[in-house]
């Protein structure tokens, strides 16, 4: 098996990640397909020192990435040079405006294969996106005893707002469990879709256990009992390649800064005729096609759901991260990451009382784990003086924790640009975590 020289789809690589067990006996091989040295100089934040003295090491890009000059640059370029209001102005500068906010839609309906431009709907990221399909769809098509299924891996932002749609119309939330090593019970999920379910929403990775769900099956299965799918692709859009009508889902949500974009700026892509379907989310400007006292009606897709001045941008920033993405080596990018996160996770493995959390066989970039004895908060201000930065607590996933019966993990994520090196320093962190405590 020689990836380098191996001529595989993007998504055949997906395909090997996940089914992994013959990836996994070539680990070394595949940390040597990717270098990310030199991606690295394309990211400002990455030189810096922490406190002055300790190289960063930042291994928290479940919460948030890194930005590359490339996004930061288009930003500076947007306000310096194109800034208007969009779709307002017949001056010059607005219709610049307008049509780099305009491109930047077309490029991120390219990134994800959606059918249309009019598919995507710029929001402030993944929970408003969810926020959205829940108020609107939910207005619709959910009413009194329907159900609405989550799995049991969601973070908060993919269970509160069908709570709140429950509340409102009475209809029921139903929970898909998942095992032990974090893999989501397809039988239960079998079990529980009937002509009641009206959608079904499940997280494309999840952001403590790092489980890739089966999107594409959950998605077929609940189509053919006649629900909708809403899948939260924040924790996937930065690692993988995504194609939104080879799930074939109704919605997709995921947030730009998760994937190397500015904070405050996501995706909704929703089907078109869904979309159509669907009354507006908020009013005001941009959204209407006309308003007068007696009754308003709505613009065209997508701005009916873009109601007032619009992140533009952002949305640009985004954009050019995408454009950033695309143009990094994406199969080799997959192996890299995998390789390392088989690395990290083997190198933890050794560290005395440490038990991984998320041991799915389909899994990425996120490893969860817990030390006996010793609180994660404890090891993450401790590992914040070595300048390794992983994320402490329940992750915005109280129930992960309650099934697990653990009080919270410690989480480190991974981005392309994280290094072998970075995964050491980690460890010894850790090493010395345990001295102090034992
Ligand atoms: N949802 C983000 C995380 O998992 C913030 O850290």
């Amino acid at each position: 098996m020689n990836m380098a020289t191996t001529t595989m789809t993007e998504f055949s690589v997906v395909q090997q990640i996940l089914t992994g067990v013959e990836l996994d006996r070539h680990c070394a091989q595949c940390l040597s397909t990717f270098d990310p040295t030199t991606v690295r100089k394309d990211f400002p934040i990455l030189q810096t020192l922490v406190r002055g003295k300790k190289p960063l090491v930042y291994l928290d890009n479940g919460a948030t990435t890194q930005k590359p000059l490339a996004v930061i640059d288009r930003l500076k370029q947007y306000y310096e040079l194109e800034n208007a209001n969009v779709h307002r102005g017949v001056y010059q500068l607005s219709q610049l405006a307008t049509d780099v906010y305009e491109g930047a839609r077309e490029t991120l309906s390219r990134f994800i294969n959606a059918g249309k431009s009019r598919e995507i709907i710029f929001t402030r990221g993944t929970t408003e996106s969810i926020n959205l399909v829940a108020s609107s769809f939910g207005r619709k098509f959910v009413h009194a005893g329907d159900e609405i299924l989550v799995s049991g891996m969601e973070h908060h932002s993919n269970i509160v707002p069908w709570q709140l749609l429950c509340e409102a119309t009475g209809a029921i939330l139903k929970v898909i469990s998942f095992s032990e090593r974090g893999e989501l019970d397809m039988d239960a999920f079998s079990r529980l879709l009937s002509s009641r379910t009206r959608l079904v929403a499940v997280t494309h990775l999840s952001n403590v256990l790092g489980t890739i769900n089966p999107v594409e099956e959950i998605t077929e299965m609940a189509h053919q009992a006649g629900a909708r799918v809403l899948v939260d692709g924040a924790q996937w859009v930065g690692h993988f390649p995504t194609d939104v009508r080879r799930i074939g889902c109704d919605f997709y949500a995921f947030s730009g800064h998760k994937m190397f974009g500015p904070t405050g700026i996501g995706v909704l892509y929703g089907r078109e005729e869904l979309l159509e379907a669907m009354p507006p989310y908020q009013g005001g400007g941009d959204m209407i096609a006309t308003v007068s006292f007696e009754k308003s009606t709505w613009n065209d897709l997508p701005y009916k759901f873009e109601a007032g001045t619009p992140n533009i941008a952002d949305a640009v920033g985004l954009a050019a991260a995408t454009d950033y993405l695309r143009s990094i080596d994406f199969p080799n990018l997959m192996y890299y990451e995998h390789g390392l996160m088989r690395y990290a996770e083997n190198r933890l493995r050794q560290v005395p009382g440490l038990r991984l959390i998320g041991e799915a066989g389909s899994k990425s970039s996120v490893i969860s784990f817990v030390l006996e004895g010793i609180h994660p908060h404890d090891i993450g201000t401790i590992l914040d003086g070595d300048g390794v930065c992983i994320r402490t607590g329940h992750h915005c996933c109280q129930p992960v924790m309650d099934k697990l019966d653990i009080p919270a993990t410690a989480r480190a994520s991974l981005a392309f640009y994280n290094t072998v090196a970075e995964i050491d320093a980690l460890v010894a962190s850790l090493n010395k975590v345990i001295a102090m405590f034992r």
